[in-house]
């Protein structure tokens, strides 16, 4: 969860924007640092369906930041063999962005380095409706479809990515705001005060640390 952008851009006195242009900066040291580590799955909170409540302003250059990012961006990500997913309510998208990230999925499908998940126009309990509204439509299909929680999962945007092992939330607050509700079940929180632009790879080394230091007991002792 990337957050901290604005208060990071406030302490300088600068306009919110600058915060999101430099925490970009931390998005691309992130994902280089972890495709090199080997990570195979990195999900990022990119947009929230509540982010719509933000000055108009601000949510037209989030925008626009996100397509001039794709088009920046891309032949690096496909050279290091990144495959990109954006992941949520992207119907919902401006149709000039919702091609760009649809060049950037066509593109990088292929590849078998970082699976990067951008999560835009993205909400946790949105998500659980949508596969809810799937499932329904398979139900009519087949009466005898059994409702589990591998039907469940295999019904979301994250389909065929596995749960998490560690979520990181920067900026300081203990709360998920509505990321990967149904995902995180077991997954081991880490929050840091850090505001997401200064993110980079040292607080990344220190986050996996502290995550190896964990014990996983999943309800048993
Ligand atoms: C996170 O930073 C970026 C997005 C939510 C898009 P914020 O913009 O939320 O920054 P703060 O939390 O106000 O400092
Ligand atoms: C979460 O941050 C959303 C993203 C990082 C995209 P917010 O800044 O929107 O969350 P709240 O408002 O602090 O809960
Ligand atoms: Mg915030």
């Amino acid at each position: 969860i990337m957050d901290g952008n604005g208060r990071w851009a406030k302490k300088r006195n600068l306009p919110r924007v600058a915060g999101h242009r430099v925490g970009l900066e931390s998005l691309r040291a992130i994902v280089k640092e972890c495709s090199q580590l080997g990570v195979k799955f990195l999900t990022v909170y990119a947009f929230s369906t509540e982010n719509w409540e933000r000055p108009k302003e601000e949510v037209d250059f989030l925008m626009q930041l996100m397509g001039e990012s794709i088009l920046r961006e891309i032949e690096e990500l496909h050279k290091n063999s990144v495959r990109i997913r954006f992941l949520g309510r992207i119907d919902e998208i401006n149709p000039a962005i919702k091609e760009k990230i649809a060049g950037a999925m066509e593109k990088t499908g292929g590849n078998t380095g970082l699976n990067l998940q951008i999560m835009f126009n993205y909400g946790g309990r949105g998500e659980i409706v949508d596969a809810l509204k799937k499932i329904v439509a398979l139900s009519k299909k087949d009466e005898n479809i059994i409702i589990d929680e591998n039907l469940i999962s295999n019904n979301l945007y994250m389909t065929n990515i596995p749960d998490p092992d560690l979520l990181v939330r920067t900026g300081g607050d203990f709360r998920v705001s509505n990321f990967l509700l149904w995902e995180i079940a077991y997954t081991e929180v880490y929050v840091t005060g850090e505001l997401w632009p200064d993110f980079r790879k040292e607080s990344l080394m220190k986050a996996i640390l502290d995550y190896s230091q964990r014990s996983r007991r999943y309800g048993r002792i």
